[in-house]
C-alpha cells in the first residue's frame, strides 16, 4: 500500500497540471454545459490559462501539495451560474474522461472525486 499523500501519488504539480489543462478544455467545450446561457457566457468571460491556474492550485492544495489556493471560495465564484444536476453529471462525466485518458489509477480517482464532491453543495442550486 502505497502511504503516500494524493499529491504525491498523483506525480505532483506536473501531473496535476496536465490533467487540468485537458479537463478546462473538456469544460470549456461542452455543449451540455455551454447550453447553461449563465456559464457559456461566464467562461467566455474567463482567460482558460487562469481558469487553469487556480483550478490546479485548489486541486494541488486539496490533495496534500504545498501550493495555497488563492482564488474565489466555490459560493461566491459560482453563486451566479445556477448549475443544474445534469450539469453537475455531465461536469463529473468530463472529469472522468480526463482521469482516464491520463490512467489515473481507481483509488486516486476515488479520492479526486471525494474532493470534487465536497463542493457540491456550494456549486450546485
Ligand atoms: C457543473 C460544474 C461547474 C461549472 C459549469 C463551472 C463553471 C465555472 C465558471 C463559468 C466559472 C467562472 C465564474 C466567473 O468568473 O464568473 C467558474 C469558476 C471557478 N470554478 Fe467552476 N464550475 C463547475 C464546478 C467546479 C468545481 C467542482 C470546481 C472545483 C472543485 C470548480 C472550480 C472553479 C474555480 C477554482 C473557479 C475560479 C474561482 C475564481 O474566480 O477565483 N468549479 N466555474
Amino acid at each position: 500500500m502505497d502511504n503516500r499523500v494524493l499529491y504525491e501519488r498523483l506525480g505532483g504539480v506536473f501531473a496535476i497540471a496536465a490533467v487540468v489543462d485537458d479537463f478546462i478544455d473538456r469544460v470549456l467545450s461542452s455543449p451540455a454545459l455551454n447550453a447553461n446561457p449563465l456559464v457559456r457566457e461566464a467562461h467566455h468571460r474567463v482567460a482558460p490559462a487562469g481558469f487553469k491556474y487556480l483550478v490546479t492550485e485548489q486541486l494541488c492544495h486539496a490533495a496534500g501539495g504545498p501550493q495555497r489556493y488563492t482564488g474565489r471560495d466555490m459560493k461566491t465564484s459560482h453563486a451566479e451560474l445556477r448549475i443544474s444536476e445534469d450539469e453537475w453529471q455531465a461536469f463529473l462525466d468530463l472529469l472522468k474522461q480526463s482521469l482516464d485518458k491520463f490512467r489515473v489509477p481507481l483509488r486516486e480517482q476515488g479520492e479526486i472525486f471525494a474532493i470534487v464532491q465536497s463542493t457540491q453543495t456550494d456549486i450546485v442550486v
